[in-house]
């Protein structure tokens, strides 16, 4: 398939429109293993090179999908056959909720990027929890659950709603993720304090030995994210994915006054704030770099600057199905180039 040659008549289509089709038809896909196991050939690499061992399971290849894409764990096998290594599914919230009124999604096309309101539209916990067992979980590519408070759970009751989560979770995926980064939840940002993070993983990690990671906003003073993810880490967090959308509307043309920034132009704010938080990290915690990655030479820097997987969202609107297949060969292709046999010596080569 030219992906080139379809994405004219794609970005005919109203975004969310456009999404659904592309999610309905790779659902019915989920339903036909030849499909899935031809597409597994094709998009999948499944290089020694590549392999790492993280949170106690076999990473195949370090590119992800970001959350956000699969928000009720329904494409986990087409995302593997898609070349994904790992899925991070959800946001999920206990109880379903419908997100934002429509229309909450848009294309900057010519600035590679997207800008989203969506609210964290979801079927809630119990759906999530019997998509797990029913098909997915344990799966062959590593399953993230990435866990949301409800719109109408206020903010002093938001630890209920994280904690419900991870019950819920703990023994249905190979690691969870605390979002409260999302700019389209209110208040939820308000959340990203050291005291709200010092509760939230004294209570998580009574509850659960999973690894547990906080994600955070691109759009947090340096001094403040370092402080932030190394007071999580202190109180028990296993990772740090970084980074979600950004509020900087000033980054695109013709912004709406709403939502959050995706893809190419949150990039470098994006990279220098996973840096930031690199510089101090790196070696104590698993680090995920997030946020305009669209290339192999793009991971490849992530990668180099100290992240031990990477993750896309964006990138896959405007280059493809193909992409993840892209980058795990453009990696296998930097990292011969740069002399290393495996992808742990490039890990955080920058840094050492
Ligand atoms: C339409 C859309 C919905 C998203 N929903 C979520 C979400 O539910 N939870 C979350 O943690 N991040 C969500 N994100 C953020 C992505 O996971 C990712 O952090 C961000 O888009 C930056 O990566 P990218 O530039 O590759 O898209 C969403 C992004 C987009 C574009």
């Amino acid at each position: 398939m030219d992906y080139e040659k379809i994405k004219p008549l794609f970005f005919r289509l109203d975004p969310e429109y456009a999404h659904h089709l592309v999610t309905g038809a790779l659902q019915i896909a989920e339903a036909i293993p030849q499909l899935l196991n031809r597409w597994v050939c094709k998009n999948f690499v499944d290089d020694e090179m590549l392999h790492q061992e993280i949170f106690g399971r076999t990473f195949l290849n370090p590119v992800g999908l970001a959350a956000g894409f699969d928000k009720d764990a329904q494409l986990v096998r087409s995302m593997t056959a898609m070349g994904f290594g790992f899925t991070e599914v959800g946001t999920v919230t206990p109880r379903p909720q419908p997100g934002n009124p429509a229309p909450r999604l848009w294309r900057h096309i010519e600035e590679e990027s997207l800008q989203n309101a969506m609210g964290f539209n979801n079927r809630g916990s119990l759906y999530m929890e019997r998509r797990l067992k029913s098909r997915y979980y344990p799966y062959v590519t590593p399953i993230g659950v990435n866990i949301g408070k409800n719109k109408t759970t206020p903010e002093s009751d938001a630890l209920i709603d994280y904690e419900h989560g991870i019950r819920v979770f703990r023994d249905l995926c190979d690691y969870l993720v605390i979002n409260i980064s999302s700019p389209n939840t209110p208040g939820l940002r308000d959340l990203q304090n050291e005291e709200f993070i010092s509760a939230l993983f004294d209570m998580a990690k009574k509850l659960t030995r999973k690894p547990i990671l906080l994600k955070i906003a691109p759009d947090m003073q340096k001094e403040q994210a370092v402080a932030l993810c190394t007071k999580a880490v202190e109180a028990g967090a296993d990772g740090i994915v970084a980074t979600n959308t950004s509020i900087d509307y000033s980054l695109v043309k013709a912004p709406e006054e709403v939502g959050g920034i995706s893809g190419k132009v949150i990039r470098q704010k994006s990279f220098e704030l996973f840096d930031a938080v690199a510089s101090e990290l790196f070696g104590k915690t698993v680090l995920i770099s997030v946020g305009g990655i669209d290339s192999g030479y793009e991971a490849y820097r992530r990668i180099r600057a100290g992240a031990s997987l990477v993750q896309v969202f964006t990138g896959l609107i405007y280059k493809g199905p193909e992409l993840a297949g892209t980058i795990n060969r453009t990696l296998i292709k930097l990292l011969k180039k740069d002399g290393f046999s495996h992808i742990s010596e490039a890990v955080g080569v920058d840094r050492r």
